[in-house]
């Protein structure tokens, strides 16, 4: 556990789940110093083709990175004051500098390349509409559903671009997100773990068929790039919830992974 200090746990408010929010301010603390745009090199040089290819892809995908988090900040001072845990500000406020990092360094790449920025696009308009009508955990199942996709598009990305930087940028944010996913699945987990255990499957087959939907939509949306990355819409669908299975399995279905045993 990097330089975090004594753990602590959410005691009080499921009983039973376990959620280790000193672990997880320490790391993002731990990660600020690394939130520099990194310069573009003078000779990065994208094709016309390619220009023509991922410019309107990678627009959508830096506008949905670029979110000031108000909500999710308002939800989760909410829960930390009825749940009396006074890291969790904290740690939504690193956590939404992150994806303002990974907003600024498409931005720096884009305007190198002369590709340019989208103000509006539709299905994140839609999907911060929802978020804004949601409560807490509506929220972070949308931001999980959308960092999960993210994860499979960028690295596609990374894979079929000729760009080195681009294929650096799009890795370094894939092992954001990885970590990104970790912390929401486990936040995740907690939320749901106060459940019923028939209650809780419910909102998980849920959450499958609203992931299914949307990588349905990314894909229509996103599909020169994602074809060309040697996805078909089955595959990609495939990949995103493989993903899901994966960040979300639980070995215990009522309470979750315990991060830290009391
Ligand atoms: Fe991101
Ligand atoms: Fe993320």
């Amino acid at each position: 556990m990097r330089g975090a200090s004594r753990p602590t746990l959410a005691a009080g408010w499921t009983g039973c789940v376990v959620f280790d929010w000193n672990y997880w301010l320490a790391e993002f603390e731990a990660r600020v110093p690394r939130l520099v745009v990194a310069p573009i090199p003078a000779g990065s040089r994208l094709s016309g083709e390619e220009k023509a290819r991922i410019g309107d892809s990678i627009g959508t995908f830096q506008l949905g990175e670029q979110s000031e988090g108000r909500t999710l900040l308002r939800f989760a001072e909410d829960f930390a004051l009825r749940r009396n845990i006074p890291q969790l500000p904290r740690v939504t406020e690193l956590f939404i500098r992150e994806e303002q990092h990974h907003a600024a360094q498409l931005r720096a790449f884009m305007l190198a390349h002369g590709l340019p920025l989208k103000q509006r696009n539709w299905t994140n308009s839609i999907f911060r509409q929802i978020r804004r009508l949601a409560g807490y955990e509506a929220a972070v199942t949308i931001l999980v559903t959308a960092e999960m996709i993210g994860f499979v598009y960028y690295r596609a990305l990374a894979r079929n671009t000729g760009n080195a930087c681009l294929r650096t940028i799009c890795r370094q944010m894939c092992a954001d997100e990885a970590i990104h996913l970790r912390y929401e699945a486990q936040l995740l987990r907690t939320l749901r773990g106060a459940r019923a255990p028939w209650l809780r499957l419910l909102v998980e087959r849920a959450h499958r068929v609203f992931l299914g939907i949307t990588a349905r939509i990314v894909f229509r949306e996103h599909r020169a790039v994602l074809e060309h990355a040697g996805h078909d819409a089955h595959s990609f669908r495939r990949d995103c919830a493989s993903l899901h299975r994966t960040v979300l399995a639980c070995p215990n279905p009522r309470y979750g992974v315990r991060t830290h045993a009391p």
